[in-house]
Formats: C-alpha cells, sequence, structure tokens
C-alpha cells in the first residue's frame, strides 16, 4: 500500500470509530510504527509501506477502534513538551494538568526566587513534578504515591528527563509520615465522585487505573485528608496547587477555608473553567 493510501485509510477507520482527531493521530499512529512524518505523508505519498509495520499499524488500528487510548497503546505520553513513559498504574496524564504546571510557574515571576523543594502528591507518572524540575534548574522534589507500580515509572520517567539527581518517588498515603517542610506542594489528587465514574468514557473507565480517578462519595475525600495535612508540610510562605474538577471550585475553596487555609486564586483551563486552586501559606 502507498503512504498517502495508508494515512487515508486510517483516518477513515477512525473516523469511522468516531474518534475526535483522526488525522493528528493517524500522523501518530505513522510516525510511531513507520518512521513516517507529516512531511513525507505530503512529499512522498506514492512510496510503498513496508509489509511489516502495515502488520503493526493493522493492530493497533483494532485496539484503537476497540476504545484503547493511543497513549495506552505505545506506553507513552507528551505533556508539557516532555516524554512519559505511562503505565496500567499511572492516569494518562491530561492536558488540562498543565494549567497547573503555568499556574505555578506563574506564581515565580523573575527577579523572584522559584522554590528550592517541591513535593508532589499522587505523582502518578510523575509527569507535574518532573516538568516542574525541568523549568526550575535549582530546585528538587519528592513524588507520592499509593501505588508502588506507578512509582517505579515515575523514577524511569525521571531519568529519561534528566531530573533523577533531583527528584526521589516514594509510596506513601498523602503527606502521612513526611517530616520534611517543602516551599511548593503540587497534586493532582484524584476527584471524581465514585458515583460519576462509571459514567465516564470507555477510555477512561477501561485504562486509567481506579486509584487515580476514585475521590470517594463526593469527590473530595483527597482534598479533605491533604487540607488537613498541609500545614504540617508547608513552609510559611509556600505555595501550594491543586487541580479541581470543573465543577467543585465552590465546595474545594469552602473545604480550604474550613481548614483555615487561604486560597489566593483559582486558575481557570483553556476551555475557561476553573480548574486549579492556589494556596498561599502566609507572609514569611
Ligand atoms: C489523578 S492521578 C494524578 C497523577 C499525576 N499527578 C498526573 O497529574 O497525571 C492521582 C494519583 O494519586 C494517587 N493516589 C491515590 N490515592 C493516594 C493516596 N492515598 N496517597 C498517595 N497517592 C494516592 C493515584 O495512584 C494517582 O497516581
Amino acid at each position: 500500500m502507498q503512504l498517502s493510501q495508508l494515512y487515508s485509510h486510517i483516518i477513515a477507520q477512525l473516523e469511522g470509530a468516531h474518534i475526535d482527531v483522526p488525522d493528528l493521530e493517524a500522523r501518530i499512529i505513522l510516525e510511531t510504527r513507520a518512521q513516517i512524518s507529516w512531511s513525507d505523508i505530503i512529499a512522498d505519498g506514492d512510496r510503498v509501506v513496508a509489509p511489516e509495520p502495515l502488520k503493526l499499524i493493522e493492530g493497533d488500528m483494532q485496539r484503537r477502534i476497540a476504545g484503547e487510548p493511543l497513549s495506552r497503546i505505545y506506553g507513552q505520553r507528551e505533556f508539557w513538551g516532555l516524554n512519559f513513559e505511562i503505565s496500567p498504574d499511572t492516569l494518562d496524564p491530561r492536558p488540562d494538568t498543565e494549567t497547573l504546571i503555568e499556574a505555578a510557574l506563574k506564581a515565580y515571576p523573575a527577579p523572584e526566587t522559584p522554590p528550592k523543594t517541591i513535593l508532589d502528591l499522587g505523582a502518578g507518572s510523575g509527569c507535574i513534578l518532573i516538568s516542574l524540575l525541568s523549568e526550575w534548574d535549582e530546585a528538587s522534589g519528592v513524588g507520592i504515591d499509593k501505588s508502588p507500580e506507578a512509582i517505579k515509572t515515575a523514577q524511569k520517567n525521571a531519568i529519561s528527563n534528566n531530573v533523577a539527581d533531583r527528584s526521589s518517588f516514594k509510596t506513601g498515603d498523602w503527606g502521612r509520615g513526611i517530616d520534611q517542610k517543602f516551599d511548593l506542594i503540587v497534586s493532582n489528587p484524584p476527584y471524581i465522585a465514585n458515583q460519576i465514574i462509571k459514567t465516564l468514557s470507555k477510555e477512561v473507565q477501561n485504562h486509567d487505573p481506579i486509584l487515580a480517578l476514585d475521590g470517594g462519595n463526593d469527590g473530595l475525600d483527597a482534598y479533605r485528608q491533604i487540607f488537613s495535612e498541609l500545614s504540617s508540610l508547608l513552609n510559611v510562605g509556600g505555595r501550594a496547587f491543586f487541580e479541581i474538577g470543573f465543577d467543585q471550585e465552590a465546595s474545594v475553596v469552602r473545604l480550604a477555608e474550613e481548614s483555615r487555609i487561604r486560597v489566593k486564586h483559582v486558575h481557570h483551563d483553556l476551555a475557561g473553567q476553573p480548574r486549579v486552586v492556589e494556596i498561599y501559606s502566609g507572609d514569611k
């Protein structure tokens, strides 16, 4: 089969399966399995594709059409311009979470000194901590996750993104047992109310780990626990950033107030939804 035919064939199949951005996914498939770039498709459409990659692509297409995200098929996800390995025990990092990275970076505009120590609660693939460390050369950080398998993946990602010497990833239960304070705390905890989980898309239900999704009866269990621990984890003058669900602004802000935590700002994502609650621990 020629390259341009293969490209059209993949797009047609993805469209038939109601996949959102079929052309982008077709390009990722061709790039991953046949090392074919977008410019090859344009400039060299007559090229015949070898049988080997064709067979792999056919297998990928079956899995994709059955509802498996490409990131799961290839075990990779790009986040904040970096490449992250993902596994069945890690959440597939979401573009919305980049709002948290942007908000944290914005909180320390030059010439303000960036945070020296960062704690990431519920680190998963490590995408939040590793992205921040890639921005701040002088910072170091600790990532905590309940899943030992997620911790292994985060450690690999720290190595592949050249921040292993400034990061450590450990299993734990939120802040329990941590006897250090940090300048910055970041967290994208599980925040889906458990009754809602069964209404999520099959891509999420079947492929993201339940530990990364389930926020208890009202979706707020993790915030409750972390907020109760925050004062013993955050340095005076420190900040914390929490990702929230699009409809959780009022409830998370209320929870923070009940825990005597000062909410400085609520940041919105690209779709205009409230997405990140910024907390400031007070003057030094
Ligand atoms: C929504 S995922 C976020 C993962 C990653 N930070 C990201 O943004 O892609 C939440 C993470 O919290 C972890 N987690 C759930 N309960 C936990 C607990 N009690 N203590 C620590 N981590 C927990 C899950 O294993 C999962 O990796």
